[in-house]
């Protein structure tokens, strides 16, 4: 799995006078279903989050208030870095990236869709050992 795979999505937005709806349809306007759903806020001032990868959950991951950064690293040399700052889009996580969040503002909200439901077995938190796994991977 490549960084290549994670992708902005933009969700559906319907706008009358009273303001906007944003709608997301599982296995329609993203591609998994979802099981879980987490957020994160009251996050202080220089804390990064994440720090880890998931052997099979899948995410989509949208700032529902505020702003925060999010860096991908694919282990096989790709790295991409995105700014979340609008409850318009999301972006879509495939397995095996591993991702650190940083630089929340003190509003930040970091909603995130998940294909599973929560399983520390399926986390990988140690960068060497994600690197090993992505390369007997890549090697298989
Ligand atoms: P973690 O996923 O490491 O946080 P983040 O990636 O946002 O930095 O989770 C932090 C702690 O919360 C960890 O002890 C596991 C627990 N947790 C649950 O029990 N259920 C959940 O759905 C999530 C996301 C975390």
């Amino acid at each position: 799995m490549r960084v290549s795979k994670c992708k902005i999505i933009p969700v559906q937005k319907i706008t009358d006078p009273r303001g906007d709806i944003g709608v997301i349809e599982a296995e329609r306007h993203i591609p998994f279903a979802i099981n879980r759903i987490y957020y994160s806020y009251n996050t202080p001032h220089g804390i990064a989050r994440g720090g880890h990868a998931h052997k099979k959950l899948q995410q989509l991951i949208i700032a529902m208030s505020g702003r925060f950064d999010i860096m991908l690293d694919d282990g096989c040399g790709g790295s991409v870095t995105y700014e979340l700052s609008q409850p318009g889009e999301g972006l879509y996580i495939c397995p095996m990236i591993w991702r650190e969040l940083t630089n929340f503002s003190p509003d930040a909200v970091c909603m995130v869709l998940a294909s599973e439901h929560y399983d520390e077995s399926d986390y990988i938190r140690d960068y060497e050992r994600f690197i090993a796994e992505k390369k007997i991977l890549v090697t298989a």
